[in-house]
């Protein structure tokens, strides 16, 4: 088993819609634990380095519009093995395959709106984190931690 950290973001939708209060309680019912978090509106830099990714995709443009159009509550946790049984909690982006019981399955219903962000990988979540927290410093001698801004 590893201790990983993970990087987690409500999205617009989820926050208009309440749900950050749902989503924070589901990831503390599993035992993980909430780094950091914060309430904020990305500029479009921000948000098209989080989707480098899909830079090539058709949906490029609507997902950089979407992800800016307001709020989002980008959040850091840690737990066991958190990158992998956090994208089970989230659930499949694509409504017809997002199981009930998980996020997307109970709140969202298209493949943009829906609801949360999770890194997929520890590389993505390493890059994800310092994108929105700046770099993590960590002194592993007594545990502690803290973030500096880049
Ligand atoms: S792909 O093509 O399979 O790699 O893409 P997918 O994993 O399905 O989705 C990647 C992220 O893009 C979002 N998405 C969209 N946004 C806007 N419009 C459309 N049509 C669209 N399709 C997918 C999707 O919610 C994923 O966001 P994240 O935050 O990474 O989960």
């Amino acid at each position: 088993m590893a201790l990983q950290r993970t990087f987690i973001m409500v999205k617009p939708d989820g926050v208009k819609r309440g749900l950050i209060g749902e989503i924070i309680k589901r990831f503390e019912q599993k035992g993980f634990t909430l780094l950091n978090a914060e309430l904020m509106t990305i500029n479009r830099t921000k948000a098209e380095y989080h989707y480098t990714e899909h830079k090539d995709k058709p949906f490029f443009g609507e997902l950089v519009d979407f992800i800016t159009s307001g709020p989002v509550f980008a959040m850091v946790w840690e737990g066991e093995n958190i990158i992998e049984v956090s994208r089970l909690m989230i659930g499949k982006t694509s409504p017809a395959e997002a199981a009930p019981g998980t996020i997307r399955g109970d709140f969202a219903n298209t493949k943009a709106e829906n609801v949360i962000h999770g890194s997929d990988s520890l590389l993505s979540a390493e890059r994800e984190i310092e994108n929105f927290f700046g770099l993590l410093k960590r002194n592993i001698a007594d545990d502690d931690f803290r973030y500096e801004d880049r």
